[in-house]
């Protein structure tokens, strides 16, 4: 159809062409030409809507101070999922665009059905359509789910237009497409899953859940495969973005926001796959912690911070004789910032790796992003390397820097009591975050942890030395 409208769109200098071209003819760039379609000149009937918005901002006075302004507090509705509200923060928002992101298999479908379940069950109009799966695929995983009466309407289709018609017609409040890389526009020559369709697709459904105000939801593969457009190139487009994270042996699914225009960021929300579908987890602290008989050498709990919620994570450090290039690897933790704290280590405590493979791992498929790990990271690899595992329940956290200094942790006293709830008996951390006269109420929160403070690497090492022979 509108093939003669198809324009290829620069990446560098933004210049369009009617005809693709390796080079671009403005710039010269290789490569760099995209097929989009142009924006339709905007109708007599959308000037004047526009020219309405205009007025709607700019009433009386067009200046107003930002505390004469009613913020009203967006609406959200639950989703039942408890921990899926969490890193939503509070619900589904009308006109929002969710992307969630994640390996095939991981469980975006299940975890969306049975939030669109939930949703429906409240009186909610959803819509669910799915473009991998056939209805009938979908019927099963309902019935798997426990779901088999449910409500839920369901549409097998990838062509957008049919797509976009259907939510015109049926007005959901909440509509989820499973998978945006299957969904393709006629108006595009590309294929189905390039990152030309994909983001023509998403900002036509954008633009139509934002006018309908409903909530969108799209499901996006994240792929090594370059043919397919990942949900990267969709991520400035939509208000939240969440990603499905989880190790593939485990049966945990962690669920992170890394934006939201509506929420906090950085909020983890758990969840077990079960036979049934996915359980939230509740208090997760546990799970991050492989159960040892007994204390093993090259393993160290941390008590991190997720979003707003303490949690205790183990890391596990093994370091081994390596060879003329010996390697440095980690899992779950920043590989750069290791190499930094093994500089840290030597120059600062005299311990030399460089002659050492070090391999450091966060437990259960957690990712761990702030700088309060380096301690325990630090623990865990002198553990290794000395062949002596650290004492029962104990725990450390703190931000190492380059001098070999202990920095305050971000409320390090929320992080002590996490620990001290789950059975922790040690505590090494950052001199800072201790009270200088503990209350009683931090006291009774804290007992039975025995807290030491420390300002330098080395003294964390010589307390750990003080415990061994204690
Ligand atoms: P799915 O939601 O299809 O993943 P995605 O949409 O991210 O590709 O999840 C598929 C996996 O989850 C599959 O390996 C089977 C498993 N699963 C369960 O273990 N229990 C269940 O109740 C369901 C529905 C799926
Ligand atoms: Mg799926």
């Amino acid at each position: 159809m509108a093939k003669d409208r198809t324009l290829y769109l620069c990446r560098d200098c933004g210049g369009h062409t009617p005809r693709w071209h390796g080079r671009c003819p403005h710039c010269g760039a290789w490569n760099s030409l995209e097929e989009t379609i142009p924006a339709p000149e905007p109708a007599a009937g959308t000037r004047g809507r526009l020219s309405a918005l205009r007025q709607g901002l700019a009433a009386e006075g067009s200046l107003a101070r930002l505390a004469d302004i009613e913020a009203a507090d967006v609406a959200r509705t639950p989703t039942g999922l408890a921990e899926l509200d969490r890193v939503l923060g509070g619900g589904v928002v009308p006109g929002a665009v969710v992307l969630i992101g994640g390996d095939p298999g991981i469980g975006k479908s299940t975890l969306l059905l049975q939030a669109l379940d939930a949703l429906q069950r409240a009186g909610l109009p959803t819509l669910y359509v799915t473009g991998e799966e056939s209805g009938a695929q979908v019927a099963l995983r309902a019935r798997r789910l426990g779901l088999g009466d449910s409500q839920v309407p369901v549409l097998a289709e990838i062509r957008l237009e049919a797509i976009l018609a259907t939510l015109q017609q049926q007005r959901p409040a909440v509509a989820v497409i499973d998978s945006i890389q299957t969904v393709y526009t006629e108006q595009l020559t590309s294929a189905p899953g390039s990152v030309a369709q994909v983001r023509e697709c998403a900002a036509l459904l954008t633009r139509t859940a934002k006018d309908s105000g409903a909530t969108l939801v799209l499901v996006g593969h994240v792929t090594k495969d370059g043919a397919l457009a990942g949900p990267r190139v969709l991520e400035h487009m939509v208000d939240t973005v969440l990603y499905f994270e989880g190790d593939a042996h485990s049966s945990f699914r962690l669920v992170r926001a890394i934006k939201n225009r509506f929420g906090a960021v950085s909020e983890l929300g758990v969840f077990a796959m079960t036979e049934r579908g996915l359980r939230g987890v509740g208090n997760p602290s546990a799970l991050f912690l492989s159960q040892h008989r007994e204390p093993v050498p090259g393993s160290c709990v941390l008590a991190t911070l997720e979003g707003t919620r303490p949690l205790l994570v183990e890391i596990q450090a093994l370091v081994d004789a390596g060879g003329p290039a010996p390697r440095r690897l980690s899992v779950g933790l920043e590989r750069d910032r290791l190499a930094m704290l093994l500089a840290v280590l030597h120059r600062h405590a005299g311990i030399a790796t460089s002659d050492q493979d070090v391999f450091v791992n966060a437990v259960g498929g957690v990712r761990i992003a702030e700088p309060a790990a380096d301690l325990a990271v630090l623990l865990a690899v002198t553990s290794s390397l000395r062949g002596r595992a650290l004492p029962r329940g104990f725990v450390a956290f703190g931000e190492v820097g380059l001098a070999g200094e202990v920095r305050p942790a971000q409320r390090g006293q929320e992080r002590l009591k996490e620990a001290a709830k789950l059975g922790m008996a040690v505590a090494v951390v950052p001199t800072a975050t201790l009270p200088r006269k503990p209350d009683a109420a931090f006291q009774r929160a804290t007992e039975g942890l025995a807290l030491h403070g420390v300002e330098r690497i080395e003294e964390a090492l010589e307390v750990v030395r003080g415990l061994d022979l204690g």
